[in-house]
């Protein structure tokens, strides 16, 4: 039985124009897929390696993934306009945002305070402030103070903070009971915790992990909001 050109395989010899065209096209298209097959490999392979190598080895992430942070591929996936608007937060409010690296989320939660408010954003890492600065100023957003400090100092007073978030940060810091109690210090009555992940960072925990996490330092779980590619959970301070 004769059956249509497979992958992989050589055109009949003899056929008309258009039937050698649509084997040629398919040619293509099974070229194509085998690339697109290839490239899963890899990416998957490589997401496997740099997840173990993560599992023992801690550092934060280094300042030259910042093309990849804030590119509109990364923001096409996990959108700041949503993850942002998730944290309800409010003209006047005094916001921290730990790890902001270049600023994805940096200048839509500055525009969501609003000149009264403040955006405080605490990054362990020179660079990662360096490169802060530039996507602020093209942005040209004022209300967001930087500061060099690390989860377990931060550089506000208690209970001054509204809102305190980070994005693919958290599971980066070794001491995660320690961190968790500095945000509680610093956080208001009623003010919220939010911790976002995307699926793609190799350090990418699973939200029962994060709300185990949480939840052991006295934070009460609020809400869980977004898609299969990434998420955002939000936490009050137990008791309030
Ligand atoms: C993966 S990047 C995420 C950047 C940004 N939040 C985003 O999602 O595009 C992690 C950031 O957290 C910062 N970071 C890691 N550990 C930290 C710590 N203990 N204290 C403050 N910042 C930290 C890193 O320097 C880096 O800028």
């Amino acid at each position: 039985m004769l059956r249509g050109p497979v992958c992989g395989q050589a055109g009949l010899t003899g056929l008309r124009t258009k039937e050698n065209g649509e084997i040629a096209m398919s040619r293509v298209v099974c070229t194509l897929a085998r690339f697109l097959r290839v490239l899963l490999v890899v990416f998957f392979l490589w997401q496997v390696l740099l997840r173990l190598v993560r599992r023992w080895v801690h550092f934060p992430a280094p300042a030259f993934i910042s093309v990849f942070l804030n590119s509109r591929f990364r923001r096409a996936l996990q959108p700041p306009a949503d993850v942002v608007g998730w944290m309800d937060i409010r003209p006047g409010m005094q916001v921290l945002e730990l790890g902001p690296g270049p600023g994805a989320f940096t200048v839509e939660a500055a525009r969501r305070a609003g000149p009264q408010g403040t955006v405080h954003a605490v990054d362990i890492q020179a660079d990662m402030l360096e490169r802060l600065q530039e996507t602020l100023a093209k942005a040209g957003v004022q209300n967001v103070s930087l500061h060099l400090s690390s989860a377990y100092a931060l550089p506000v007073p208690d209970q001054s903070i509204d809102r305190l978030f980070m994005v693919t940060v958290l599971s980066e810091i070794p001491d995660k009971p320690r961190a968790l109690a500095e945000f509680r210090r610093v956080l208001k009555p009623g003010g919220l915790l939010a911790v976002g992940e995307f699926l793609p960072d190799p350090d990418f925990p699973r939200p029962v992990t994060v709300r185990r996490w949480c939840e052991a330092a006295g934070f009460r779980f609020v809400a869980r909001y977004g898609t299969l590619l990434h998420y955002l959970m939000t936490f009050s301070v137990y008791g309030n």
